[in-house]
Protein backbone atom coordinates (compact mmCIF):
# COMPACT_ATOMS: atom_id res chain seq x y z
CA UNK A 1 0.00 0.00 0.00
CA UNK A 2 1.17 3.87 -1.01
CA UNK A 3 2.62 5.66 2.03
CA UNK A 4 0.91 8.45 3.03
CA UNK A 5 3.20 11.94 3.17
CA UNK A 6 2.00 15.09 5.10
CA UNK A 7 3.53 17.24 2.13
CA UNK A 8 4.29 16.59 -1.42
CA UNK A 9 6.42 19.29 -2.97
CA UNK A 10 6.44 19.48 -6.90
CA UNK A 11 9.76 21.55 -7.87
CA UNK A 12 12.68 21.11 -6.26
CA UNK A 13 13.86 24.97 -6.51
CA UNK A 14 14.29 27.34 -3.92
CA UNK A 15 10.98 27.44 -3.37
CA UNK A 16 10.48 23.72 -3.59
CA UNK A 17 13.84 22.92 -1.61
CA UNK A 18 13.48 25.43 1.30
CA UNK A 19 9.66 24.08 2.16
CA UNK A 20 10.91 20.56 2.09
CA UNK A 21 13.35 21.37 4.49
CA UNK A 22 11.96 23.33 6.62
CA UNK A 23 8.45 20.45 7.01
CA UNK A 24 10.89 18.11 7.23
CA UNK A 25 12.52 19.88 10.22
CA UNK A 26 9.10 20.43 11.71
CA UNK A 27 8.72 16.82 11.70
CA UNK A 28 6.03 16.18 8.62
CA UNK A 29 7.01 13.57 6.34
CA UNK A 30 7.88 14.78 3.63
CA UNK A 31 8.74 14.12 -0.20
CA UNK A 32 10.20 17.02 -2.89
CA UNK A 33 9.74 15.97 -6.55
CA UNK A 34 12.31 17.19 -9.14
CA UNK A 35 12.40 16.37 -12.98
CA UNK A 36 15.56 18.31 -13.54
CA UNK A 37 18.11 15.91 -12.78
CA UNK A 38 19.77 17.83 -10.27
CA UNK A 39 17.74 19.95 -6.94
CA UNK A 40 18.37 24.16 -6.49
CA UNK A 41 16.26 24.65 -9.89
CA UNK A 42 16.48 27.64 -11.68
CA UNK A 43 18.87 29.33 -9.20
CA UNK A 44 21.75 27.48 -8.35
CA UNK A 45 21.34 25.49 -12.14
CA UNK A 46 20.76 28.14 -14.29
CA UNK A 47 20.76 31.45 -12.67
CA UNK A 48 21.72 33.08 -9.40
CA UNK A 49 24.56 30.89 -8.77
CA UNK A 50 25.98 30.27 -12.09
CA UNK A 51 25.52 34.32 -13.10
CA UNK A 52 27.24 35.29 -10.24
CA UNK A 53 30.52 32.27 -10.55
CA UNK A 54 30.58 34.18 -13.92
CA UNK A 55 30.00 37.93 -12.69
CA UNK A 56 32.84 37.76 -9.94
CA UNK A 57 35.43 35.81 -12.24
CA UNK A 58 34.53 38.36 -14.84
CA UNK A 59 35.03 41.24 -12.89
CA UNK A 60 38.74 40.30 -11.35
CA UNK A 61 39.75 39.22 -14.98
CA UNK A 62 38.88 43.27 -15.85
CA UNK A 63 40.05 44.12 -12.36
CA UNK A 64 43.43 42.94 -13.21
CA UNK A 65 43.76 44.40 -16.42
CA UNK A 66 42.03 47.51 -15.63
CA UNK A 67 42.54 48.39 -11.75
CA UNK A 68 45.70 46.27 -10.36
CA UNK A 69 48.20 48.88 -11.48
CA UNK A 70 47.24 51.63 -10.26
CA UNK A 71 47.27 49.64 -6.67
CA UNK A 72 50.90 49.40 -7.28
CA UNK A 73 49.93 45.49 -8.52
CA UNK A 74 51.82 44.37 -11.70
CA UNK A 75 50.78 41.38 -13.97
CA UNK A 76 52.23 40.11 -17.21
CA UNK A 77 49.53 39.78 -19.54
CA UNK A 78 46.11 39.15 -18.70
CA UNK A 79 45.00 35.79 -20.49
CA UNK A 80 41.27 34.60 -20.20
CA UNK A 81 40.55 31.02 -19.89
CA UNK A 82 36.90 30.90 -20.98
CA UNK A 83 36.70 27.17 -20.36
CA UNK A 84 38.50 27.33 -16.98
CA UNK A 85 36.14 30.06 -15.63
CA UNK A 86 32.61 27.86 -17.12
CA UNK A 87 34.48 24.77 -15.13
CA UNK A 88 34.84 27.11 -12.14
CA UNK A 89 31.26 27.93 -12.59
CA UNK A 90 29.72 24.27 -13.06
CA UNK A 91 31.74 23.29 -9.93
CA UNK A 92 30.29 25.84 -7.30
CA UNK A 93 27.02 24.52 -9.28
CA UNK A 94 27.45 21.00 -8.58
CA UNK A 95 28.96 21.52 -5.05
CA UNK A 96 25.51 23.67 -3.84
CA UNK A 97 22.86 21.31 -5.48
CA UNK A 98 24.74 18.39 -3.92
CA UNK A 99 24.58 20.32 -1.16
CA UNK A 100 20.63 20.20 -1.39
CA UNK A 101 20.59 16.62 -1.42
CA UNK A 102 22.64 16.29 2.03
CA UNK A 103 20.17 18.84 3.30
CA UNK A 104 17.16 16.65 1.87
CA UNK A 105 19.04 13.12 3.45
CA UNK A 106 19.66 15.51 7.33
CA UNK A 107 16.15 16.58 7.42
CA UNK A 108 14.54 13.04 5.96
CA UNK A 109 12.99 14.42 3.32
CA UNK A 110 12.32 11.79 -0.19
CA UNK A 111 13.83 12.99 -3.28
CA UNK A 112 11.89 12.25 -5.89
CA UNK A 113 13.05 12.37 -9.39
CA UNK A 114 10.56 12.73 -12.19
CA UNK A 115 7.74 14.84 -13.43
CA UNK A 116 5.22 15.77 -10.84
CA UNK A 117 1.34 16.06 -12.07
CA UNK A 118 -2.02 16.66 -9.89
CA UNK A 119 -4.30 13.72 -10.25
CA UNK A 120 -6.62 15.15 -8.13
CA UNK A 121 -6.84 16.57 -4.22
CA UNK A 122 -4.14 14.08 -2.07
CA UNK A 123 -2.52 12.36 -5.49
CA UNK A 124 0.40 13.19 -7.33
CA UNK A 125 1.59 11.29 -9.90
CA UNK A 126 4.92 11.35 -10.75
CA UNK A 127 7.00 10.10 -13.99
CA UNK A 128 10.51 9.13 -14.23
CA UNK A 129 13.23 9.64 -17.25
CA UNK A 130 12.47 6.16 -18.15
CA UNK A 131 8.42 6.73 -17.90
CA UNK A 132 7.77 4.31 -15.31
CA UNK A 133 4.60 5.90 -12.67
CA UNK A 134 3.91 6.06 -9.41
CA UNK A 135 1.34 7.63 -7.90
CA UNK A 136 1.92 9.72 -4.17
CA UNK A 137 -0.79 9.78 -1.82
CA UNK A 138 -0.71 13.01 0.54
CA UNK A 139 -2.44 15.48 2.82
CA UNK A 140 -0.80 18.88 1.24
CA UNK A 141 0.53 19.29 -1.86
CA UNK A 142 2.94 22.02 -2.46
CA UNK A 143 3.56 23.79 -5.75
CA UNK A 144 6.76 25.24 -6.54
CA UNK A 145 7.39 24.66 -10.30
CA UNK A 146 9.33 28.41 -10.79
CA UNK A 147 9.58 29.83 -14.10
CA UNK A 148 11.01 30.27 -17.70
CA UNK A 149 12.14 32.64 -19.71
CA UNK A 150 9.41 34.65 -21.95
CA UNK A 151 9.53 34.93 -25.82
CA UNK A 152 9.08 37.55 -28.08
CA UNK A 153 6.64 36.58 -30.85
CA UNK A 154 8.44 35.68 -34.33
CA UNK A 155 12.03 35.46 -32.41
CA UNK A 156 12.95 31.76 -32.26
CA UNK A 157 15.82 31.05 -29.44
CA UNK A 158 17.88 28.26 -30.74
CA UNK A 159 20.53 28.31 -27.41
CA UNK A 160 23.25 28.12 -29.71
CA UNK A 161 23.46 32.16 -31.40
CA UNK A 162 19.67 33.41 -30.12
CA UNK A 163 19.64 32.66 -26.68
CA UNK A 164 17.85 32.82 -23.29
CA UNK A 165 19.48 33.73 -19.84
CA UNK A 166 20.32 29.89 -19.90
CA UNK A 167 22.86 29.88 -23.03
CA UNK A 168 23.72 33.00 -21.98
CA UNK A 169 25.61 31.18 -18.88
CA UNK A 170 27.44 28.89 -21.34
CA UNK A 171 28.57 31.21 -24.83
CA UNK A 172 31.24 28.59 -25.82
CA UNK A 173 33.57 31.91 -27.14
CA UNK A 174 33.18 35.08 -26.41
CA UNK A 175 30.91 36.95 -28.94
CA UNK A 176 32.60 39.68 -31.02
CA UNK A 177 29.70 41.68 -30.92
CA UNK A 178 26.41 40.93 -28.59
CA UNK A 179 23.02 42.27 -28.79
CA UNK A 180 21.12 42.14 -25.38
CA UNK A 181 17.14 42.45 -25.66
CA UNK A 182 16.05 44.11 -22.45
CA UNK A 183 18.03 46.15 -20.05
CA UNK A 184 16.17 44.43 -16.21
CA UNK A 185 18.66 42.47 -14.31
CA UNK A 186 19.56 39.40 -16.57
CA UNK A 187 20.39 42.45 -19.62
CA UNK A 188 22.41 43.98 -16.93
CA UNK A 189 24.35 41.34 -15.51
CA UNK A 190 25.07 39.50 -18.39
CA UNK A 191 25.76 42.28 -20.56
CA UNK A 192 28.63 43.03 -18.11
CA UNK A 193 29.53 39.74 -17.94
CA UNK A 194 30.38 39.17 -21.41
CA UNK A 195 31.27 43.13 -21.78
CA UNK A 196 34.37 42.41 -19.45
CA UNK A 197 35.08 39.10 -20.88
CA UNK A 198 35.83 41.84 -25.02
CA UNK A 199 32.39 41.66 -26.17
CA UNK A 200 31.12 44.56 -27.71
CA UNK A 201 27.41 45.37 -25.83
CA UNK A 202 24.40 46.38 -26.86
CA UNK A 203 21.32 46.75 -25.22
CA UNK A 204 18.00 47.09 -26.89
CA UNK A 205 15.83 48.05 -24.17
CA UNK A 206 11.58 48.72 -24.92
CA UNK A 207 11.10 51.76 -22.45
CA UNK A 208 12.96 55.11 -22.13
CA UNK A 209 14.95 53.99 -19.13
CA UNK A 210 17.02 51.00 -17.56
CA UNK A 211 16.05 48.87 -14.85
CA UNK A 212 12.30 49.80 -14.70
CA UNK A 213 11.68 48.75 -10.64
CA UNK A 214 14.64 51.13 -9.76
CA UNK A 215 14.53 54.20 -8.54
CA UNK A 216 14.70 56.53 -11.34
CA UNK A 217 18.07 58.53 -9.47
CA UNK A 218 19.57 55.02 -9.61
CA UNK A 219 18.89 53.76 -12.20
CA UNK A 220 20.32 57.55 -14.42
CA UNK A 221 23.64 56.86 -12.16
CA UNK A 222 23.69 53.20 -13.58
CA UNK A 223 23.19 53.98 -17.20
CA UNK A 224 26.16 56.19 -16.93
CA UNK A 225 28.21 54.28 -15.46
CA UNK A 226 27.51 51.04 -17.44
CA UNK A 227 28.11 53.13 -20.23
CA UNK A 228 31.71 54.10 -19.44
CA UNK A 229 32.09 50.25 -19.13
CA UNK A 230 31.69 49.68 -22.50
CA UNK A 231 28.03 49.25 -22.64
CA UNK A 232 26.00 50.67 -25.26
CA UNK A 233 22.23 51.25 -25.01
CA UNK A 234 19.42 51.49 -27.28
CA UNK A 235 16.54 52.78 -25.52
CA UNK A 236 12.80 53.38 -26.42
CA UNK A 237 13.07 50.94 -28.85
CA UNK A 238 12.20 47.27 -30.12
CA UNK A 239 13.55 44.48 -31.82
CA UNK A 240 11.08 43.22 -34.89
CA UNK A 241 12.68 40.48 -35.97
CA UNK A 242 16.21 38.31 -36.24
CA UNK A 243 17.47 37.07 -39.45
CA UNK A 244 19.88 34.50 -39.77
CA UNK A 245 22.65 34.65 -41.60
CA UNK A 246 25.48 32.01 -42.20
CA UNK A 247 28.20 33.94 -40.04
CA UNK A 248 25.96 36.90 -38.75
CA UNK A 249 22.12 38.00 -37.04
CA UNK A 250 20.98 40.98 -38.14
CA UNK A 251 19.03 42.68 -35.71
CA UNK A 252 15.85 44.57 -36.54
CA UNK A 253 14.73 47.04 -34.43
CA UNK A 254 12.78 50.39 -34.80
CA UNK A 255 11.67 52.80 -32.01
CA UNK A 256 8.86 51.65 -29.67
CA UNK A 257 6.91 54.69 -30.60
CA UNK A 258 7.41 54.01 -34.54
CA UNK A 259 9.58 55.34 -37.02
CA UNK A 260 12.56 54.74 -38.75
CA UNK A 261 14.04 51.04 -38.39
CA UNK A 262 18.23 49.78 -38.71
CA UNK A 263 19.86 46.63 -38.27
CA UNK A 264 22.31 45.56 -35.57
CA UNK A 265 24.77 42.63 -36.45
CA UNK A 266 25.58 40.38 -33.40
CA UNK A 267 27.38 37.24 -33.75
CA UNK A 268 25.28 36.37 -30.37
CA UNK A 269 21.70 37.76 -29.22
CA UNK A 270 20.73 36.77 -25.38
CA UNK A 271 16.77 37.16 -25.67
CA UNK A 272 16.17 38.89 -21.33
CA UNK A 273 12.60 40.10 -21.35
CA UNK A 274 11.44 38.76 -17.86
CA UNK A 275 10.45 35.47 -17.03
CA UNK A 276 6.61 33.72 -17.11
CA UNK A 277 5.78 31.23 -14.53
CA UNK A 278 6.20 27.42 -15.51
CA UNK A 279 2.88 24.99 -14.81
CA UNK A 280 3.19 23.03 -18.05
CA UNK A 281 1.57 19.49 -17.68
CA UNK A 282 0.84 20.52 -14.26
CA UNK A 283 -2.92 19.08 -13.82
CA UNK A 284 -3.56 22.60 -12.12
CA UNK A 285 -7.18 21.99 -13.53
CA UNK A 286 -7.53 18.92 -11.60
CA UNK A 287 -7.61 20.36 -8.35
CA UNK A 288 -9.69 23.39 -9.63
CA UNK A 289 -6.43 26.26 -9.73
CA UNK A 290 -6.65 28.85 -11.87
CA UNK A 291 -3.70 31.19 -13.75
CA UNK A 292 -4.18 35.04 -14.37
CA UNK A 293 -3.81 36.22 -18.31
CA UNK A 294 0.33 35.99 -17.63
CA UNK A 295 -0.14 32.47 -16.14
CA UNK A 296 0.52 33.29 -12.53
CA UNK A 297 -0.99 30.91 -10.49
CA UNK A 298 -3.91 32.96 -8.13
CA UNK A 299 -3.71 32.25 -4.40
CA UNK A 300 -5.48 33.49 -1.57
CA UNK A 301 -3.85 35.32 0.70
CA UNK A 302 -1.65 32.92 2.46
CA UNK A 303 -0.24 30.71 -0.23
CA UNK A 304 -3.53 28.58 -0.98
CA UNK A 305 -4.80 27.40 -4.48
CA UNK A 306 -7.47 24.86 -2.96
CA UNK A 307 -8.02 23.48 0.39
CA UNK A 308 -4.88 21.20 1.16
CA UNK A 309 -3.10 22.87 -2.49
CA UNK A 310 -0.69 25.40 -1.86
CA UNK A 311 2.11 27.27 -4.14
CA UNK A 312 4.73 29.12 -3.56
CA UNK A 313 7.79 31.18 -5.34
CA UNK A 314 8.23 32.32 -8.99
CA UNK A 315 4.27 30.80 -10.48
CA UNK A 316 2.83 32.84 -7.58
CA UNK A 317 2.34 36.52 -7.32
CA UNK A 318 5.26 39.14 -6.16
CA UNK A 319 8.68 39.55 -6.98
CA UNK A 320 10.42 36.62 -9.12
CA UNK A 321 13.53 36.08 -6.53
CA UNK A 322 15.28 33.40 -4.82
CA UNK A 323 14.85 34.78 -1.38
CA UNK A 324 11.11 35.53 -1.54
CA UNK A 325 10.73 32.00 -3.03
CA UNK A 326 12.87 30.67 0.06
CA UNK A 327 10.34 32.76 2.39
CA UNK A 328 7.67 31.73 0.35
CA UNK A 329 8.07 27.79 1.09
CA UNK A 330 9.46 28.37 4.77
CA UNK A 331 6.03 30.01 5.26
CA UNK A 332 3.90 26.91 4.11
CA UNK A 333 6.00 24.77 5.69
CA UNK A 334 4.82 26.49 8.83
CA UNK A 335 1.21 26.94 7.73
CA UNK A 336 0.59 23.42 7.25
CA UNK A 337 2.61 22.50 10.56
CA UNK A 338 -0.32 24.48 12.35
CA UNK A 339 2.05 27.62 13.04
CA UNK A 340 1.68 31.00 11.56
CA UNK A 341 4.12 31.48 8.58
CA UNK A 342 3.61 35.04 6.75
CA UNK A 343 6.02 36.94 4.52
CA UNK A 344 6.22 40.58 4.18
CA UNK A 345 6.35 41.37 0.22
CA UNK A 346 6.92 44.96 0.71
CA UNK A 347 10.08 44.73 2.24
CA UNK A 348 11.83 41.79 -0.39
CA UNK A 349 15.27 43.67 -1.30
CA UNK A 350 16.53 43.39 -4.69
CA UNK A 351 20.01 43.60 -5.82
CA UNK A 352 21.40 43.85 -9.18
CA UNK A 353 24.78 42.35 -9.05
CA UNK A 354 26.77 44.63 -11.77
CA UNK A 355 29.52 46.64 -10.30
CA UNK A 356 29.29 48.88 -8.92
CA UNK A 357 26.10 46.82 -7.29
CA UNK A 358 22.59 48.36 -7.34
CA UNK A 359 20.37 47.07 -4.36
CA UNK A 360 17.20 48.13 -2.87
CA UNK A 361 14.37 47.65 -0.59
CA UNK A 362 10.72 49.68 0.10
CA UNK A 363 9.55 52.72 -1.70
CA UNK A 364 11.25 54.49 -4.42
CA UNK A 365 10.65 58.47 -5.03
CA UNK A 366 8.38 57.74 -7.91
CA UNK A 367 6.00 55.31 -5.91
CA UNK A 368 5.69 57.55 -2.57
CA UNK A 369 4.97 60.53 -5.17
CA UNK A 370 2.47 58.79 -7.04
CA UNK A 371 1.43 57.86 -3.77
CA UNK A 372 1.02 60.96 -2.14
CA UNK A 373 3.10 60.22 0.58
CA UNK A 374 5.49 63.15 2.08
CA UNK A 375 8.74 62.26 2.70
CA UNK A 376 12.17 63.16 3.51
CA UNK A 377 15.57 62.63 1.71
CA UNK A 378 19.15 61.58 2.91
CA UNK A 379 21.54 60.77 0.36
CA UNK A 380 25.57 60.61 0.57
CA UNK A 381 27.94 59.97 -2.25
CA UNK A 382 30.76 56.95 -1.74
CA UNK A 383 32.79 59.70 -3.11
CA UNK A 384 32.93 61.34 0.21
CA UNK A 385 33.11 57.30 2.34
CA UNK A 386 36.44 57.08 3.65
CA UNK A 387 36.80 53.37 2.81
CA UNK A 388 35.39 53.46 -0.96
CA UNK A 389 37.79 56.63 -1.64
CA UNK A 390 40.96 54.33 -0.23
CA UNK A 391 39.89 51.74 -2.16
CA UNK A 392 39.25 53.37 -5.51
CA UNK A 393 35.61 52.48 -5.39
CA UNK A 394 33.83 56.28 -5.22
CA UNK A 395 30.59 55.45 -7.80
CA UNK A 396 27.28 55.92 -6.81
CA UNK A 397 25.49 56.49 -3.42
CA UNK A 398 23.03 56.03 -0.54
CA UNK A 399 19.69 57.06 -0.29
CA UNK A 400 17.33 57.06 2.48
CA UNK A 401 13.20 57.71 2.31
CA UNK A 402 11.60 58.51 5.51
CA UNK A 403 8.23 59.61 5.84
CA UNK A 404 7.75 63.67 6.82
CA UNK A 405 5.71 63.55 10.13
CA UNK A 406 7.04 60.29 11.72
CA UNK A 407 10.42 59.84 10.15
CA UNK A 408 9.53 56.12 10.12
CA UNK A 409 11.92 54.81 6.77
CA UNK A 410 10.20 53.68 3.97
CA UNK A 411 12.92 52.87 1.48
CA UNK A 412 16.48 52.42 0.76
CA UNK A 413 18.22 53.09 -2.77
CA UNK A 414 21.65 52.22 -3.37
CA UNK A 415 24.29 52.00 -6.12
CA UNK A 416 28.09 51.08 -5.22
CA UNK A 417 30.59 48.41 -4.52
CA UNK A 418 29.12 46.38 -1.94
CA UNK A 419 25.72 47.61 -1.39
CA UNK A 420 24.27 44.30 -1.98
CA UNK A 421 25.55 43.69 1.36
CA UNK A 422 24.83 46.71 3.00
CA UNK A 423 20.82 46.60 1.91
CA UNK A 424 20.30 44.25 4.66
CA UNK A 425 20.88 46.99 7.49
CA UNK A 426 18.46 48.64 6.11
CA UNK A 427 15.71 45.64 5.72
CA UNK A 428 16.27 44.76 9.24
CA UNK A 429 15.82 48.49 10.26
CA UNK A 430 12.36 48.41 8.73
CA UNK A 431 11.51 45.15 9.88
CA UNK A 432 11.29 46.76 13.04
CA UNK A 433 9.68 49.54 11.99
CA UNK A 434 12.48 51.86 12.58
CA UNK A 435 12.50 55.61 12.21
CA UNK A 436 16.07 56.84 10.23
CA UNK A 437 17.29 58.43 13.21
CA UNK A 438 17.83 55.09 14.83
CA UNK A 439 20.16 53.87 11.98
CA UNK A 440 21.96 57.50 12.38
CA UNK A 441 22.32 56.78 16.24
CA UNK A 442 23.55 53.42 15.74
CA UNK A 443 27.56 53.01 16.11
CA UNK A 444 29.16 51.47 12.48
CA UNK A 445 32.99 50.79 12.07
CA UNK A 446 35.29 53.32 10.47
CA UNK A 447 36.39 52.98 8.34
CA UNK A 448 33.42 50.84 5.96
CA UNK A 449 31.70 51.65 3.17
CA UNK A 450 28.41 51.00 5.50
CA UNK A 451 29.12 53.85 7.14
CA UNK A 452 27.77 55.66 3.89
CA UNK A 453 24.15 54.28 4.82
CA UNK A 454 24.58 55.77 8.00
CA UNK A 455 25.05 59.41 7.12
CA UNK A 456 22.48 58.94 4.57
CA UNK A 457 20.58 58.11 7.21
CA UNK A 458 22.15 61.46 8.92
CA UNK A 459 20.91 63.43 5.74
CA UNK A 460 16.87 63.00 6.18
CA UNK A 461 17.42 65.54 9.06
CA UNK A 462 19.81 67.17 7.90
CA UNK A 463 23.10 66.75 9.64
CA UNK A 464 25.34 63.90 7.63
CA UNK A 465 28.69 65.61 9.05
CA UNK A 466 30.95 63.95 6.27
CA UNK A 467 30.37 66.22 3.08
P1 LIG B 1 12.69 27.51 -9.72
O1 LIG B 1 14.00 27.84 -9.16
O2 LIG B 1 12.44 27.82 -11.15
O3 LIG B 1 12.50 25.95 -9.45
C1 LIG B 1 11.41 25.24 -9.94
C2 LIG B 1 11.85 23.81 -10.17
O4 LIG B 1 10.67 23.04 -10.42
C3 LIG B 1 12.74 23.63 -11.39
O5 LIG B 1 13.94 22.99 -11.02
C4 LIG B 1 11.92 22.76 -12.33
O6 LIG B 1 12.71 21.79 -13.02
C5 LIG B 1 10.97 22.06 -11.38
N1 LIG B 1 9.69 21.66 -11.97
C6 LIG B 1 8.84 22.42 -12.69
N2 LIG B 1 7.73 21.72 -13.00
C7 LIG B 1 7.92 20.48 -12.47
C8 LIG B 1 7.13 19.31 -12.45
N3 LIG B 1 5.92 19.26 -13.01
N4 LIG B 1 7.62 18.21 -11.82
C9 LIG B 1 8.86 18.23 -11.23
N5 LIG B 1 9.63 19.32 -11.22
C10 LIG B 1 9.16 20.43 -11.82
N6 LIG B 1 17.12 35.59 -7.90
C11 LIG B 1 17.76 36.16 -6.85
O7 LIG B 1 17.15 36.33 -5.80
N7 LIG B 1 19.07 36.54 -6.94
C12 LIG B 1 19.78 36.37 -8.08
O8 LIG B 1 20.96 36.72 -8.13
C13 LIG B 1 19.14 35.80 -9.20
N8 LIG B 1 19.82 35.62 -10.35
C14 LIG B 1 19.18 35.05 -11.41
C15 LIG B 1 19.89 34.91 -12.60
C16 LIG B 1 19.28 34.35 -13.70
C17 LIG B 1 20.06 34.20 -14.99
C18 LIG B 1 17.93 33.89 -13.61
C19 LIG B 1 17.25 33.24 -14.77
C20 LIG B 1 17.22 34.03 -12.43
C21 LIG B 1 17.83 34.61 -11.32
N9 LIG B 1 17.16 34.80 -10.12
C22 LIG B 1 17.78 35.40 -9.07
C23 LIG B 1 15.75 34.38 -9.94
C24 LIG B 1 15.67 33.03 -9.19
O9 LIG B 1 16.43 32.08 -9.90
C25 LIG B 1 14.23 32.60 -9.06
O10 LIG B 1 13.46 33.63 -8.48
C26 LIG B 1 14.12 31.35 -8.19
O11 LIG B 1 14.88 30.29 -8.73
C27 LIG B 1 12.66 30.92 -8.05
O12 LIG B 1 12.58 29.78 -7.26
P2 LIG B 1 11.38 28.74 -7.43
O13 LIG B 1 11.63 27.65 -6.47
O14 LIG B 1 10.08 29.45 -7.39
O15 LIG B 1 11.51 28.18 -8.92
P1 LIG C 1 13.38 41.97 -16.07
O1 LIG C 1 11.93 42.02 -15.83
O2 LIG C 1 14.33 42.31 -14.99
O3 LIG C 1 13.75 42.93 -17.29
C1 LIG C 1 13.18 42.78 -18.56
C2 LIG C 1 13.45 44.04 -19.34
O4 LIG C 1 13.07 43.80 -20.69
C3 LIG C 1 12.63 45.24 -18.85
O5 LIG C 1 13.46 46.35 -18.76
C4 LIG C 1 11.56 45.39 -19.93
O6 LIG C 1 11.12 46.72 -20.07
C5 LIG C 1 12.32 44.91 -21.15
N1 LIG C 1 11.48 44.43 -22.24
C6 LIG C 1 10.34 43.70 -22.16
N2 LIG C 1 9.89 43.40 -23.39
C7 LIG C 1 10.77 43.94 -24.26
C8 LIG C 1 10.86 43.95 -25.68
N3 LIG C 1 9.96 43.35 -26.43
N4 LIG C 1 11.90 44.59 -26.24
C9 LIG C 1 12.85 45.21 -25.47
N5 LIG C 1 12.81 45.22 -24.13
C10 LIG C 1 11.79 44.58 -23.54
O7 LIG C 1 13.65 40.50 -16.66
P2 LIG C 1 14.99 39.69 -16.90
O8 LIG C 1 16.17 40.56 -16.94
O9 LIG C 1 14.70 38.79 -18.06
O10 LIG C 1 15.08 38.81 -15.60
C11 LIG C 1 13.99 37.96 -15.25
C12 LIG C 1 13.83 37.90 -13.79
O11 LIG C 1 14.83 37.06 -13.22
C13 LIG C 1 14.01 39.23 -13.07
O12 LIG C 1 12.84 40.01 -13.10
C14 LIG C 1 14.33 38.79 -11.70
O13 LIG C 1 13.14 38.47 -11.05
C15 LIG C 1 15.14 37.53 -11.94
N6 LIG C 1 16.58 37.83 -11.86
C16 LIG C 1 17.08 38.34 -10.70
C17 LIG C 1 18.41 38.64 -10.59
C18 LIG C 1 18.90 39.23 -9.33
O14 LIG C 1 18.18 39.22 -8.35
N7 LIG C 1 20.12 39.75 -9.28
C19 LIG C 1 19.35 38.39 -11.68
C20 LIG C 1 18.71 37.90 -12.86
C21 LIG C 1 17.38 37.62 -12.92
Amino acid sequence: MAETYDVVIIGGGPGGYNCAIRAGQLGLKVACIEMRGTLGGTCLNVGCIPSKALLHASHLFSAAQNEFASLGIKTGKVELDLTQMMAQKSDAVDGLTKGIEFLFKKNKVDYVKGRGKILSKGKVEVTDADGKKQVLETKNIVIATGSEPATLPGIEIDEERVVSNTGALSLKAVPKKLVLIGAGVIGLEMGSVWARLGSEVTVVEYLDRILPPADAEVAKEAERTFKKQGLSFKLGTKVTGIEKTKTKLKVAVEPAKGGAGETLDADIVIVAIGRKPYTEGLGLENVGGKTDKRGVIEVTDHFKVADGVWAVGDCIPGPMLAHKAEDDGTAVAELIAGKAGHVNYDLVPSVVYTNPEIAWVGKNEEELKAAGIEYKKGKFPFMANSRARTNHETVGFVKILAEKGTDRILGAHMIGVGVGEMIAEVCVAMEFGAASEDIARTSHAHPTLSEAVRQAAMGVEGWTMQM
